[in-house]
């Protein structure tokens, strides 16, 4: 590692830059966009009026925390991939400390910043709770979990895994299975399908901050790979795109432009209206939850819903 693990962590990203901007469409991965000033822009956004992810998983847990840890079975080992700043997370954790202890949690994630935040939360909120941060980009390498004994639960919540295609969201599950035992859990967050007067404005907040958060991702490519991007000349769409159910992201280059990207000796340019794609944000219907179960190998237990159907918590076996 280098003297400075964030540029490190870009570097190792700036071919997967380089192929984006340089492939039509143009694309950037989601995970760039969890830097400290990004990290920070989504905790607002989860604090937004019109997104209703976060309170609405946040809910299903308030309510059936424990009766998911009692179904997920003796899990003193919890796990959590991509676990930002681990709010929700608190939730399970207490349930399960109230069961079995001594609890350890190891939180995954891209970011070393989120990771600061959810090991703080936990040391002062549950101290008796053994934390194990893991900085690691979970969509490259598998977590290597073989060195704790006993049975797992793992947590993927937040619909972290609507990032993904369909195929690759199968992909990055099955590779998880393959780091786990028989017998562990899975307790998977998804969001569901649900009209377009919803979705979209969850992706297009009033205040403004999803746009912000989208934006911050061109304004780290300034920051860590001098690139020269004009932030007043790229705008924040939100698409429902309905026959992939999902949300898209773009930034979209108001008029033509070219951008110089001095770290990867490189120039970009620009059409009017011409799209940077910058995430996906699946939304599920039952159906492609079992899908997503039977193509890793997983198989379905349980599952835990809100009133109004908006969010899902699945409960997969190993
Ligand atoms: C963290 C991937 C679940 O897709 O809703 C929030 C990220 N993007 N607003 C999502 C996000 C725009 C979020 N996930």
């Amino acid at each position: 590692m280098g003297a400075n693990p964030q540029v490190y962590s870009l570097d190792d990203d700036a071919s997967e830059v380089l192929r984006g901007l340089t492939s039509r469409p143009k694309q950037l991965p989601p995970k760039l966009f969890y830097d400290a000033a990004g990290s920070i822009l989504f905790e607002l956004i989860t604090e937004q009026p019109e997104y209703y992810l976060t309170s609405t998983e946040q809910s299903i847990f308030e309510r059936y925390a424990a009766e998911m840890v009692c179904a997920a079975g003796n899990s003193a080992n919890i796990i959590e991939l991509g676990a930002g700043s681990a709010k929700k997370t608190m939730l399970i954790l207490r349930a399960a400390a109230n069961i079995h202890s001594p609890i350890t949690f190891t939180p995954i994630d891209v970011s070393s910043f989120a990771l600061e935040l959810a090991h703080q939360r936990v040391r002062s909120e549950l101290p008796e709770v053994v934390v194990a941060p893991l900085v690691l980009d979970y969509t490259r390498h598998a977590p290597s979990l073989a060195q704790t004994p006993g049975q797992r639960l793992v947590l993927y919540i937040g619909s972290s895994i609507g990032n993904f295609e369909p195929m690759a969201a199968s992909g990055v599950l099955r590779h998880l299975r393959s780091s786990l035992k028989p017998g562990d859990a899975l307790l998977l967050g998804t969001d569901m399908r649900k009209p377009s007067n919803i979705l979209l404005p969850a992706y297009d907040d009033q205040a403004g901050v999803t746009a912000r958060f989208n934006l911050n991702i061109l304004a780290r490519l300034n920051r860590e790979l001098e690139a020269n991007f004009d932030l007043e000349r790229f705008v924040h769409r939100a698409i429902w795109n309905k026959r992939d159910s999902r949300i898209e992201m773009h930034l979209e280059s108001i008029g033509s432009q070219r951008v110089r990207i001095r770290s990867l000796d490189t120039t970009i340019d620009f059409a009017p209206g011409e799209t940077i794609h910058t995430e996906n944000s699946y939304k599920f219907s039952p159906a492609m939850i079992e899908a997503l179960a039977l193509n890793s190998g997983f198989a379905l237990e349980q599952n835990w819903s809100d009133e109004r159907g908006w969010f899902t918590v699945t409960l997969l076996r190993a």
